[in-house]
């Protein structure tokens, strides 16, 4: 009621409510040069069409009269109880979009109390974006270095800054042929975007041969060669787990068996994601993947999800098919390039309470009663 109260004044929201807007509006604002890297997905962009197409398959099936005047969308998440079943997706190079970059986006999550993911290939310093947090819950993804130095110094610096989770990336061994960066010969990182957590890390600057301010290139070209291992198979694992003492959550994962794998090694979730459609061309919308991984580890892992979620219904559906929480990236990164951190925040803010109000409409009091039986599924 807050922006109806408002609308007696005359005032409207400053960004749409409708979240899907925003990208054509970062696109008219920042032009197509930075929202290409953002919006861009592998190939001909099937697998981000995919993704929205397997949520809009699932239809909500609404019950009343049964008492929602009272609701709390709380739940619990690697043993942390969190406000709202939503947290902000790693995105690299948030300074593409906005000059006060993971910065902004990081106190928008500390203010909404929901959890941030800091990407490995930030813009912004993992010790910079956690002052910024204050106590607020923080968790690190990591892009696992190809030097096992490198990888251990990121894991001492994410837990002595405060970050309470691991979420290691494994759907990205290599960056995927991605046609919008392709034609404008265009990757971020070769510009230096999105490197400062090596450029200022002590093991990756000790295999320099020049400080990177003599040499900013080769500094560039060490960080290609390192930023990830296509040659990592799970016994690999172990290696975290001796480095890293707090929960470790396995992101991209889209069949049950290697969700499986994980639980049997040890890990404490996974994110089922492809990456917001941004690696494999093709694949599978990761909401079709959600049900079967969830029926394999529900009880295991925290079974989190991202790629694809845009609105509040998208929400009700991931947990209607069996995910604990939903991350959100895109939406967050235009929140960011149109308005900073008020633009976060209103992203935020949107889609938790049209979460709430579809779980109230639904005929629900929070999310723990939400199952697949809320849901219709039309065929694919
Ligand atoms: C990403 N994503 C990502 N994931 C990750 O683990 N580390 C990273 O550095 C990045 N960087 C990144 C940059 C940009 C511009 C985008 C759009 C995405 C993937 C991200 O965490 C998440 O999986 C997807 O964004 C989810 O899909 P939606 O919400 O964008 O559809």
């Amino acid at each position: 009621y807050e922006i109806y109260l408002h609308g007696m004044t005359g005032a409207v929201p400053r960004l749409p409510t409708d979240l899907t807007r925003l990208e054509e509006l970062t696109e008219q604002r920042l032009g197509p040069g930075p929202v290409g890297y953002v919006a861009g997905g592998a190939g001909d962009g099937s697998t981000a069409r995919a993704n929205r197409a397997a949520l809009a398959r699932h239809r909500i099936v609404p019950r009343v009269l049964r008492d929602v005047h009272e609701r709390d969308l709380s739940v619990e998440v690697l043993g942390r109880a969190l406000p709202a079943p939503l947290a902000l997706a790693p995105v690299g190079v948030l300074s593409l979009m906005h000059p006060d970059a993971e910065g902004a986006a990081a106190r928008a999550a500390a203010a909404q109390g929901v959890p941030f993911v800091l990407s490995s290939a930030s813009s912004t310093p993992m010790e910079q974006v956690a002052e910024a947090m204050g106590d607020a819950e923080r968790w690190f993804q990591l892009y696992w270095p190809k030097d096992p130095e490198v990888a251990r110094s990121f894991l001492g610096r994410a837990k002595a800054a405060g970050f309470t989770a691991l979420v290691v990336t494994l759907d990205t061994p290599m960056l995927a042929w991605r046609p919008r960066d392709l034609d404008q010969a265009y990757l971020p990182f070769l510009h230096g975007v999105g490197t400062a957590n090596y450029f200022t890390d002590p093991a990756f600057r000790a295999g320099l041969a020049k400080p990177v301010h003599e040499d900013p290139n080769a500094a560039v070209m060490h960080f290609v060669g390192m930023f990830s291992d296509p040659a990592k198979t799970w016994p690999d694992l172990a290696f975290l787990r001796e480095h890293w003492d707090g929960p470790i959550v396995l992101k991209g994962i889209l069949h049950p068996d290697d969700a499986r794998a994980a639980a049997d090694a040890g890990m404490d979730g996974v994110v089922v994601s492809n990456h917001g459609g941004r690696q494999v061309a093709g694949s599978v919308g990761a909401a079709d993947a959600l049900p079967g991984i969830a029926r394999a580890v529900g009880d295991r892992l925290a079974v989190l999800f991202d790629s694809g979620v845009r609105t509040g219904d998208d929400i009700f559906k991931a947990l209607a098919l069996g995910a604990r929480a939903v991350l959100i990236g895109r939406p967050y990164a235009y929140g960011l390039g149109l308005d900073g951190q008020a633009g976060v925040e209103h992203v935020i803010r949107c889609l938790l309470a049209e979460l709430d109000l579809t779980l109230a409409l639904s005929g629900h009091r929070g999310p723990g009663s939400v199952g697949p039986a809320d849901l219709v599924t039309e065929p694919g």
